[in-house]
């Protein structure tokens, strides 16, 4: 009985109906419904916020170095397999092959797992820089999960271009930017990229920068930047992957019903 007289005085009086306290809703809900914006006073800066991202891409840039596991097992396991393979519509991924490199005074480059690492740094540059417009992910990916397997990175490289068929043109763009000074140059520009990161520093390998947005708090989700994308994006066309996964948790949810 009383809660029918909830019901009734609720659609007696159309406008009584519960508020959120404003200065509480979590920053990222602010523009996640036009009630909230209009009641909370957010409108115009959401309206902004959208037509700034709406059917943009994401850009996801990711500062590596060619030998660390961490870097390794993100590649493998996250970037390419899940982030790649469900969101390359809705992303644009960028990887920075530098990490924690140091320039020495005199213009050299040390890594942080040797010689070898700095060795193939320059080559994941120059064969970012010669894929253009293709990405160089699958192939990356294929490289890095290779190396994981303690195969000879010469042939780790064979193997992959074969199984991605890599081109003739793009070996022979990766080869002479090797041996000339692009390769060098690349790692130099790699290298201020790393170092000006914005508007917090990278500490650690692999770093995840957001749309130019820098900041350590963020590297916790690294494992789950699949929700953090279904949030994010705004865009005429739904992600297929974000869809999926609500959908999963609706059935799963009226299974409890029935
Ligand atoms: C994403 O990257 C592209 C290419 O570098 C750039 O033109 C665009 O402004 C970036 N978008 C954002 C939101 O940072």
């Amino acid at each position: 009985m009383l809660y029918q007289l909830t019901v009734f005085s609720f659609l007696a009086f159309g406008a009584v109906h519960a508020t959120a306290d404003c200065n509480a809703i979590p920053t990222s809900l602010w523009c996640s419904n036009k009630e909230i914006e209009s009641q909370c006073g957010f409108t115009a800066q959401c309206d902004k916020h959208r037509a700034a991202v709406h059917n943009q891409k994401i850009n996801i840039t990711v500062l590596i170095e060619s030998l660390c596991p961490d870097c390794q097992n993100f590649i493998t396991k996250q970037l390419y397999p899940v982030i790649f393979k469900n969101f390359a519509d809705y992303v644009n991924i960028e990887l920075i092959p530098f990490g924690n490199a140091k320039v020495l005074e005199d213009g050299s480059i040390k890594c942080q797992h040797g010689e070898e690492e700095c060795s193939i740094n320059k080559f994941e540059g120059c064969f970012i820089d010669s894929m253009q417009d293709q990405s160089p992910l699958p192939t990356l990916a294929c490289i890095e999960e290779s190396l994981q397997k303690k195969v000879e990175f010469a042939d780790a490289v064979q193997q992959c271009f074969e199984k991605l068929q890599i081109g003739g043109d793009i070996q022979r763009l990766t080869q002479s930017c090797l041996v000339s000074k692009l390769g060098a140059d690349l790692q130099t520009k790699a290298a201020a990229a790393t170092n000006n990161v914005w508007p917090e520093q990278h500490k650690f390998v692999p770093w995840i920068v957001v749309n130019g947005v820098s900041l350590t708090s963020l590297q916790g989700f690294q494992n789950e930047i699949p929700t953090l994308l279904c949030e994010w994006y705004s865009g005429d066309k739904p992600i297929p992957f974000c869809e999926a996964a609500l959908k999963l948790k609706y059935k799963k949810a009226s299974v409890r019903f029935f």
